[in-house]
């Protein structure tokens, strides 16, 4: 038996891939987090162990005590302290002579040094990436790259522990706002499909620096497609064009629950920007192919669940 933990096991897409591997009766899942256990019916099923990220010895002697053998970390970064925990937990990685395995905080789309004048908080992938690669032990890691995450089309229709957004298409509402001309590529995946993956992996002897696994490829405008003939009726539609996207001048869909106009704004710019740099248009070598008994839905089956939406 292998154990595996999840650092950030209590967040969106840790729970994912928590409940992922509590179906997998060959590993024993453990959550590290720096606090105390949530009430959650999932969550409480497994050992959860309160951690300092700040502290490397106390971390290195935890994945030691736990016998440790691979990190799936789930810690969010966009802050510096937050890239600076998720470092801390590789140097004790490194350390532990348990840990042979990382999987760092990735679950989006290839994350460059070409990209970060779009996204200079690219610099803290990068950074993890480059600590990993450099790790004495050579410690075995892979970055899982996902694309964007199907659930923001389906929620809150549809199970998913990410808080909600809407990109692009608001399918409750019947309106879109869309980043360019609506005709890049857009790869995603559902999170429990790339939480399928991610746990067959972990049966791979070899991992390559990155593992995509993609559900679907899809553009905006195939995207609006489908949600019109899902919702029975014509949305209405804005396309921003590239000019407004790059002068930060977007159309929000829709504005968050917990975030200003400002916050939403700048997230909806972001995501832009992203998007018509084809950051979504994900390389062909997938990880989906390694395992053609996951068939991961797609966004025409996905969307489904608004057909009876009155
Ligand atoms: N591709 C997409 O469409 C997409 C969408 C959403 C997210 N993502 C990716 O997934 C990541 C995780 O998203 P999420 O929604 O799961 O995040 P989340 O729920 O906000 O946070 C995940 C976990 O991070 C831990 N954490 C937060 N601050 C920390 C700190 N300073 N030090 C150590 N741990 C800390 C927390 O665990 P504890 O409190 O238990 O320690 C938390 O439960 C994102 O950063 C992004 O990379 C991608």
């Amino acid at each position: 038996m292998t154990i595996i933990a999840v650092a950030g096991g209590t967040g969106g897409v840790g729970k994912t891939i928590v409940e992922t591997l509590l179906q997998e009766p060959q590993h024993q899942v453990i959550i590290l987090s720096r606090n105390e256990p949530k009430e959650d019916a999932i969550l409480k099923q497994i050992q959860h162990v309160q951690i300092d990220y700040n502290d490397i010895d106390s971390l290195t002697r935890t994945l030691e005590k736990y016998a440790i053998h691979t990190i799936i970390s789930a810690i969010t970064i966009y802050s510096d302290e937050n890239s600076q925990s998720q470092l801390n937990l590789i140097q004790a990685a490194d350390r532990s002579n348990v840990t042979e395995r990382f999987v760092p905080i990735e679950y989006s789309f290839v994350q460059t040094k070409a990209l970060l004048p779009v996204d200079p908080s690219i610099q803290y992938w990068l950074d993890a990436a480059e600590m990993l690669h450099k790790s004495t032990t050579s410690l075995k890691y892979t970055r899982v790259v996902p694309g964007f995450f199907m659930d923001y089309w389906g929620m809150p229709r549809v199970r998913s522990n990410l808080q909600q957004h809407v990109f692009g298409i608001d399918i409750a509402n019947c309106r879109a706002a869309i980043p360019g001309d609506g005709n890049d590529t857009l790869c995603m995946t559902y999170t429990y499909d790339m939480a399928k993956l991610l746990v067959r992996l972990l049966e791979l002897e070899d991992w390559a620096e990155f593992s995509v696994v993609v559900g679907d490829e899809i553009t905006y405008n195939q995207l609006l497609e489908l949600a019109e003939e899902a919702r029975g009726r014509k949305f209405d539609v804005v396309y921003d064009s590239v000019e407004k996207v790059q002068q930060g001048k977007v159309t929000v869909p829709a504005i968050p629950a917990g975030y200003s106009e400002e916050e939403a704004q700048e997230m909806t710019t972001l995501v832009s920007r992203l998007t018509i740099s084809g950051a979504f248009d994900l390389p062909q070598q997938r990880l989906n192919s390694k395992f053609p008994d996951i068939h991961p839905v797609k966004v025409r089956e996905f969307l489904k669940v608004w057909r009876d939406e009155a």
